[in-house]
């Protein structure tokens, strides 16, 4: 049987560009090499795209991109041309042909609708969310618009333009004392892995806060704390998508922030959160009642928080993309609740890129 070529697309021009590679590395180091052919191109942070013949650690340690035998690619929108374009150094290119595209990439040019736009253009297969969807779950101020008439709890929120914050900071920061009082949580609209968070419990760490976050997005949200535990549900699927049971995160600093969600282990994570089994099938059920509202496809992960004293689920958010490092709780998820090992994780998301494509392929243009 003829080989599936997979193009593996990772780093990326985003703040979350190293955490691509530790998930593109897990994703190489798993994939079923009797069934997949795999094409490796990584993005720089200055956002070249190179064809590598790197493997999972070289990628992981990010000496991937000082590799000699690199060659400059990209995929042109034109459906005809069904592949990457590879350049030679003689001014030659050839054409590498590609089934199915994975993009291994978090945050923004990656997990935000821009290359699955590239994708939809080009007509190739690919794993995840559409553009819609994708772009949607990006922006946090989106996001809970787009779930204003779905019955789920959120934190109480607002959000602030840039110009808004140029124009009349100390009337955001009044809006926001009197909505929300103290303690709340600033972020940008559009990031992840918890850049640019921080919490605020008082006017002066609100200012700072605002501040830190407009340098992420011209789009920032202030939301009300929630005290209580995290937990995190798994989806894969299109079709028929499902959940696993979530997980549990007990946060050992007040934001689970960028170093304890990769570098250190401040955070205890429960691949089943301890609770009683009713209550984590509510959380399961919210989150697949919130993929389906934002469209979602292929895959996700929705957070929540479990507000222990009002023992409230409230949903968080979703990330179309969700890490698949070796700290990150989706892998681990699944395989708890399931039993599906990495490589049959990657083999279903695969098969499900295949099955949203000939379902778009159905529709009239
Ligand atoms: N409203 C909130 N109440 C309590 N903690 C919060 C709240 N919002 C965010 N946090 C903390 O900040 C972390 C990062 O925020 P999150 O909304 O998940 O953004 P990111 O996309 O960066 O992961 C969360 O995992 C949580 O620890
Ligand atoms: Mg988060």
């Amino acid at each position: 049987m003829d080989k599936t070529t997979v193009l593996i697309l990772f780093g990326g021009r985003s703040s979350e560009h190293e955490i691509s590679l530790r998930s593109a590395a897990t994703i190489l180091s798993n994939i079923d090499c009797d069934k997949y052919t795999v094409v490796k191109i990584g993005i720089t942070r200055e956002g070249h795209w190179l064809l590598t013949c790197a493997d999972a650690e070289t990628i992981k340690s990010g000496a991937w991109e000082s590799l000699p035998d690199n060659r400059t690619a990209f995929l042109p929108p034109d459906p005809k041309a069904g592949g990457v374009f590879v350049l030679n150094g003689d001014g030659t290119y050839e054409l590498v042909k590609i089934d199915i595209a994975f993009p291994v990439l978090h945050g923004m040019h990656g997990e935000d609708g821009t290359v699955q736009g590239l994708f939809e253009l080009a007509d190739v297969p690919y794993v995840g969310c559409s553009v819609t969807a994708s772009a949607v779950c990006m922006d946090k101020v989106c996001t809970k618009m787009m779930l204003a008439d779905v019955e789920v709890n959120q934190a109480k929120w607002i959000h602030f333009t840039y110009r808004e914050m140029k124009l009349a900071f100390k009337a955001c920061l009044d809006h926001a004392e009197q909505k929300l009082g103290y303690p709340v949580f600033v972020k940008p609209a559009s990031a992840g892995s918890s850049i640019g968070v921080s919490r605020a419990k008082d006017r002066e760490e609100l200012s700072a806060a605002l501040k830190l976050a407009m340098e992420y997005d011209s789009k920032v949200i202030v939301e009300e704390e929630i005290r209580g535990r995290e937990l995190e549900v798994a989806i894969i699927g299109t079709k028929a998508p499902f959940a696993s049971t979530c997980c549990e995160i007990i946060k050992g600093t007040e934001v689970y922030d960028y170093d304890a969600k990769y570098n250190n282990d401040t955070a205890q994570t429960f691949a089943k959160a301890r609770m009683d089994m009713e209550k984590a099938d509510d959380v399961r059920m919210a989150a697949l009642k919130v993929y389906s509202a934002l469209g979602c496809t292929g895959m996700a992960r929705a957070d929540f928080f479990y507000d222990t004293e009002n023992d409230r689920i409230i949903f968080n958010e979703m990330n179309t993309i969700p890490g698949f490092t070796n700290k990150s709780m989706f892998p681990q998820m699944m395989e708890a609740s399931w039993g599906f090992s990495i490589t049959q994780q990657v083999d279903m998301l695969l098969e499900d890129a295949l099955e949203q494509h000939k379902q778009r392929g159905r529709l009239k243009i």
